[in-house]
């Protein structure tokens, strides 16, 4: 099913111009620098590795986190990512958000010394990540080099910055095809809240044509094979690749976009692992979201997948 974008003239186009200042390939760290022993797949202990393999995760926001829609639409928290790195790589390892936004990812690294690549289109959001990268830093890490980096390009170009195998893990939240293409409604508010300062605003990212959040599924599913496709042999062997989506309804019609993206990873050559529930009920339920008796909200608007591939072994 194709969907399309409405309210296009409501936002600004933002011009995307592609940052050539950077080497292919990139100049970045990717081998281990922890003591952990080799056959260890990351460098947690072993009750912390039991405690990880709860399947339904919930997350809180920090001071860090950002918030305001102003500012990025879609940031997911920092104790996300951090949870993926710390389950899926050793430090120093290469992490790569083809989507970085606001370059939460690129937070969580830095705070974990794992070397980290994250693209975006958008040139506010490479900067506003760039200003995040800069604030001082939480932790000390006793002199080990890593390095974050962003870079202004189409993730359709992220495969063009690394060699092969270097890749441990790639963590992303990409645009959930058009879903923020339209005008909020804001349905999952009451009364007077319901008109506050993101009614009626469309809250996209941009309208260039290369941004998957103007795409309709089935284009956005293509958009993701092709560039985890190209990804394929930059990643290690059993290197992970997580992508955080949430499904959305389209005019009175459930798009299971979770299944698109599946899809599109298998066709990429990747094998699912894991399907992972990221509940978000602490985080919305006080915005009255089932909205009964109207029933506009369903509870699908409390969860999230947080979907978790690996590059196979060769047979
Ligand atoms: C859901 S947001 C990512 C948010 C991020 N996880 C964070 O915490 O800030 C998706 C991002 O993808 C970017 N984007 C859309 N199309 C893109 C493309 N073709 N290449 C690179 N980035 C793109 C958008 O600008 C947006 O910032």
């Amino acid at each position: 099913m194709e969907t399309t974008a409405s309210s296009e003239k409501d936002v600004k186009d933002k011009e995307f111009k592609r940052d050539d200042s950077f080497s292919r390939p990139i100049d970045i760290g990717y081998e281990r620098i922890c003591d952990c022993k080799g056959s260890h797949i990351n460098c947690m202990t072993a009750k912390e590795w039991v405690k990880s393999q709860i399947g339904v995760w919930e997350f809180f926001y920090e001071k860090r986190d950002i918030r305001d829609k102003e500012k990025h639409p879609a940031a997911y928290p920092i104790s996300l990512s951090t949870k993926v790195i710390k389950l899926f790589t050793h430090e120093g390892e290469l992490v790569v958000d083809p989507f970085v936004g606001s370059g939460t990812t690129l937070v969580s690294a830095q705070d974990l010394n794992r070397n980290a690549v994250g693209f975006d289109i958008n040139k506010d959001y490479v900067e506003l990540a760039k200003s995040r990268l800069s604030q001082t830093r939480l932790t000390d890490h006793s002199g080990k080099k890593t390095e974050q980096i962003v870079i202004e390009d189409d993730a359709r170009n992220a495969y063009e910055y690394f060699d092969d195998e270097q890749i441990s893990l790639t963590i992303t939240s990409p645009p959930y095809s058009n879903l923020l293409n339209r005008k909020r409604k804001n349905k999952s508010r009451r009364g007077e809240d319901r008109k506050n300062d993101q009614y009626d605003k469309v809250e996209q990212y941009s309208q260039s044509e290369n941004d998957l959040g103007v795409l309709g599924i089935e284009k956005f599913s293509k958009a993701m094979e092709e560039i985890y496709e190209k990804l394929l042999p930059k990643m290690k062997i059993k290197g992970h690749n997580v992508i955080n989506v949430a499904d959305m309804w389209w005019e009175n019609t459930r798009i299971p976009i979770h299944i698109y993206v599946i899809e599109a990873m298998e066709n990429a050559g990747y094998e699912l692992r894991n399907t992972i529930i990221w509940d978000r009920t602490n985080i919305v339920n006080n915005v009255g979201i089932f909205g009964w008796p109207s029933n506009y909200i369903t509870m699908g608007t409390t969860f999230e997948y947080i979907l978790d591939f690996w590059r196979p072994p060769d047979e």
